[in-house]
């Protein structure tokens, strides 16, 4: 288990009910400028804990939304935040093991991702099973953190990471715009969002040094708290290296 009770009580206490990622709600409607999801089906891979799940059907207008992820505490607990928000019928959880995904062919109109890509490996088959998926037309929407040319090698970056209780599989902007041409993606994108997130995570790294310090030491205890502004801290100073790449990516589905 990666995500236990504690961090994932952290991260929520931050970014929002059932939000185990960066930016909240506003970078959930940035990820879908332009990409209208009323009467949709969408696939979520990495739901956590639901959060977004239940954004994308409450706010954005899905008609239904299936979230996957490979920790069954999370699936439960997103169950319940769907069942609390009278959502159960359309916003659902199942439990998968990394790998192929348990769907029959072009099943969903969007595939959205937050966050959670970049704990598998293997992009190629993933991307490929992320097309497969989808039905002629349909979009990846996804977020997903990348890393430049001789990150794995700076300093900067082996500090952030030694922080961490999380497993990482970085890619280059480059290598996931040919690996997503490669799996069959039309209208293939890569967009940088280093300087958005380097703002987000600055305000995070304020709101946890500061206002909220004692607040949330009292709900996780104090070495998850101080632990979560030392992770902050260290992912502010990969993103202002230039190595640490928060991006967007987007393809679709040919016709
Ligand atoms: C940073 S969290 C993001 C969760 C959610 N997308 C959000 O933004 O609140 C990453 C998620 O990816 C999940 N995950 C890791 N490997 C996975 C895999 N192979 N398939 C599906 N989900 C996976 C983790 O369990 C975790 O819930």
């Amino acid at each position: 288990m990666q995500y236990n009770k504690d961090l994932t009580d952290a991260l929520e206490f931050v970014w929002g009910e059932g939000i185990l990622s960066p930016g909240g709600p506003e970078e959930v409607t940035q990820m879908l400028e332009g990409v209208d999801l009323s009467g949709r089906r969408v696939l979520d891979i990495g739901s956590g804990l639901g959060g977004i799940d239940v954004l994308l059907a409450a706010q954005h207008g899905a008609a239904a939304v299936v979230g996957i992820d490979v920790e069954p505490q999370l699936i439960e607990s997103a169950r319940h935040l769907a069942a609390r928000k009278g959502l159960a019928g359309r916003v659902t959880f199942q439990l998968v093991k990394p790998g192929k995904l348990p769907f029959a062919d072009a099943s969903f109109d969007v595939v959205f991702s937050k966050d959670s890509l970049l704990h598998i490996a293997d992009k190629r088959p993933l991307y490929a099973e992320l097309l497969r998926v989808l039905k002629p037309g349909g979009w990846l929407i996804a977020a997903d953190w990348l890393w430049s040319e001789g990150a794995a090698e700076s300093a900067v970056v082996l500090a952030w990471l030694s922080k961490l209780q999380l497993k990482f599989a970085f890619t280059q902007p480059a290598d996931a715009l040919q690996a997503l041409i490669e799996a069959g993606f039309a209208e293939p994108r890569v967009t940088d969002r280093r300087h958005e997130l380097q703002e987000v995570n600055r305000n995070e790294v304020a709101l946890l040094a500061g206002p909220v310090r004692q607040k949330l030491a009292a709900i996780v205890g104090t070495e998850m708290a101080e632990s979560r502004l030392s992770s902050a801290k260290g992912r502010q100073a990969a993103l202002d290296s230039g190595c640490l790449i928060p991006c967007y990516l987007r393809g679709r589905r040919p016709t």
